[in-house]
């Protein structure tokens, strides 16, 4: 394989420029020529593909965001939008792919690849964690600081005015952000969507605080949770326990997929960079790169895709016995 191509997928991930660094800088070692394709898919069917040099990614591997932009693209979904997509990389003579994404990303690699035979490795990029075959995706380390943080200081105000606080995290359907930074900032309760956490044992949660002359409580709601979201918990929650207990709602929302990288996150990403890239090279297609036990591996599409990446839910029992 002589070109190969990166680029960036769905939703942004901090550390994904990190993943790029490691794509370009290794194949400039193996001495295989790298574009960048701009936008995702869309810039692959519009054909806005550029060589990319060791220099192209210079000062970047601190970066939050991707150099290379993302997007979702509907068009990659219709057979015109991928025939338009292959002519564009015979255009370039891309033999092979790196995709820095999530399960959508990874979905149209392997539709591409049945239809036009190009090889895809993967890279998880995703706050949300939420992909089988690596112990964290690219950006989850970041989100939760970044969440963890706000989560700290909301406390401040919290308990200066002993108010119940629900603040809503992100994660699509997965709870990795909401119990991380719920354990780490000392939550009373974390709501996921894997487990489903009545109505009635958030109030009764409540109730045994107030009865230890607990004043303030946090509940982090994970985005995807069961019982709604963080405003619509809250609601369910006053309806039980009267209005003049005093609420607050604190979504979030787009914080969490900006900023400066950890040094976890870049790390894991500089592996996960030169791992897709060097596992392309060796001829291995319709894979992701991840990292399992501190170890490199690569997991089929098929798997990433389709089977589920659980929560360990004695970290939940954790925080009920912590929040006493
Ligand atoms: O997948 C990352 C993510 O941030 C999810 O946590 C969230 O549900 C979604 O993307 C938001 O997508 P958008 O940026 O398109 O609103």
């Amino acid at each position: 394989m002589k070109r190969v191509a990166v680029f960036t997928s769905g939703g942004d991930a901090p550390g994904m420029n990190a993943c790029i660094r490691a794509v370009v800088r290794g194949a400039v070692y193996h001495g295989v020529e790298v574009f960048g394709i701009r936008r995702g898919y869309n810039g692959m069917i519009n054909g806005d593909i550029f060589q990319m040099t060791s220099h192209s990614v210079s000062n970047i591997v601190q970066r939050g965001g991707t150099i290379l932009k993302s997007a979702r693209s509907r068009e990659f979904m219709t057979p015109e939008g991928r025939k338009k997509a292959y002519e564009q990389l015979q255009k370039f003579g891309i033999e092979g792919l790196i995709a820095i994404g999530g399960n959508g990303t990874f979905t149209g690699a392997t539709i591409f690849f049945d239809e036009f035979g190009i090889p895809t490795v993967g890279a998880p990029g995703t706050i949300d964690n939420d992909l089988y075959g690596t112990d964290h995706t690219i950006g989850f380390d970041t989100a939760v600081n970044t969440a963890l943080e706000a989560i700290d200081k909301i406390r401040d105000t919290a308990d200066s005015h002993d108010r119940i606080f629900f603040i809503e995290v992100m994660g699509r359907d997965s709870g990795y952000i909401a119990i991380q930074s719920g354990i780490a900032g000392g939550a009373e309760l974390v709501m996921v969507p894997e487990v489903l956490t009545p109505i009635s044992e958030v109030v009764e949660t409540l109730k045994q605080g107030w009865d230890r002359q607990k004043s303030s409580s946090i509940i982090v709601v994970a985005e995807g949770d069961e019982e709604g979201n963080a405003t619509e918990v809250a609601e369910k929650i006053s309806r039980q326990v009267g209005t003049e207990v005093d609420m607050r709602v604190t979504t979030l929302g787009h914080i969490q997929r900006g900023g400066i990288p950890t040094a976890y996150d870049r790390i894991l990403a500089s592996r996960l960079g030169l791992g897709a890239l060097e596992g392309l090279l060796n001829g291995q297609k319709n894979v992701m790169a991840g990292v399992v036990n501190n170890e490199l591996v690569y997991t089929p599409f098929r798997d990433t895709i389709r089977l589920p990446k659980p929560i360990n839910e004695d970290l939940l029992r954790m925080v009920k016995i912590l929040s006493v």
